[in-house]
């Protein structure tokens, strides 16, 4: 596949290396769940309305052209068998962070969301992975963000604070602290999403000033998304290094990201969030982890 994009305005100058020629997708490997039990019969962040009637096809439609759009990009897509009762085990992104042979699987902040755990503990052990669940709450790649050599990690509404010592132990890797603020933006990737080793964009005001000047001194060229933007949750995105698969609508951060000589890529997920979930939430990263085998 294309690894060097060949279009895009350079925005390379004396301090950054980066131009739009110069980002580089990577393949990579995920893990995603079929939402054939999608509905929202319980309200656990302000997006879910369980009095509004949703469309369990549109859901499924919509997250099939999350799936066929990864694969088309030469990414591989592991699929875990949605269980019944289970109407949130479509956010894969929550049920575990993964770095090689290691998994630790998630601890839901919500009894609504327990028993996803199960299902994950048994997937990654049947692969073959060293598995262990969580003993705090900790909702996987919901709140942990893999950025270089951190391990940007979200709390305030559903990751504890003290689980980002067990993360931080477990993968021997360094964990960044960030506190979140805004209850639309409940998990760190409804407010942040990493686009490579070194870039990010996030929305300021969903965290803590002290939160905000971390993020400030660690990626000085961060791409900054608008209120409309955060709305709009485009800042749940995944992202290869190049192309960069996120909900439709967020139209101020898609013109900065191409500008940056990303590609981006809108997706419908109206459905979704209903649920308060978009791209990201859909997808688990696998990381390190070959892809195709
Ligand atoms: N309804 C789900 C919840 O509130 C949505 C999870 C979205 N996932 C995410 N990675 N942000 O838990």
């Amino acid at each position: 596949m294309e690894l060097i994009s060949e279009v895009g305005t350079s925005t390379a100058t004396a301090d950054s290396p980066y131009d739009a020629r110069t980002r580089r997708s990577t393949l990579r490997r995920y893990l995603m769940c079929p939402p054939a039990h999608f509905d929202v019969t319980y309200s656990i962040n302000p997006w879910m309305n369980p009095g509004k009637p949703t469309d369990q096809s549109i859901a499924m439609s919509q997250w099939q052209r999350i799936h066929d759009q990864l694969v088309e990009l030469g990414h591989t897509v592991d699929l875990i068998p949605p269980l019944p009762g289970l109407p949130d085990m479509v956010f894969a992104a929550n049920g575990a962070t993964v770095y090689g042979n290691q998994a630790l699987v998630a601890r839901f902040r919500f009894p609504q969301r327990d028993a996803e755990s199960a299902g994950y503990l048994d997937w990654f052990a049947a692969q073959g992975l060293s598995v262990r669940q969580a003993t705090r709450e900790n909702e996987g790649e919901g709140d942990y963000l893999a950025a270089g050599p951190w391990l940007l990690a979200g709390n305030g509404f559903r990751t504890d604070r003290r689980a980002h010592v067990e993360t931080e132990e477990y993968f021997g890797r360094a964990v960044i602290g960030l506190t979140l603020v805004d209850d639309r933006f409940y998990h760190l990737d409804t407010a942040l999403a990493a686009l490579d080793e070194r870039t990010v964009m996030y929305y300021p005001d969903a965290f803590t000033p002290g939160s905000q000047a971390i993020l400030r001194e660690l990626f000085p060229d961060a791409i900054i998304a608008t209120s409309e933007d955060a709305e709009a949750f485009g800042l749940n995105a995944v992202s290869d290094g190049k192309h960069v698969l996120m909900p439709e609508g967020a139209s101020n951060l898609t013109a900065q990201l191409r500008a940056a000589g990303f590609e981006p890529i809108g997706m419908d997920v109206s459905e979704l969030l209903r649920a308060g979930g978009g791209v990201k939430c859909c997808t688990l990263e696998l990381h390190d982890q070959v892809p195709g085998q």
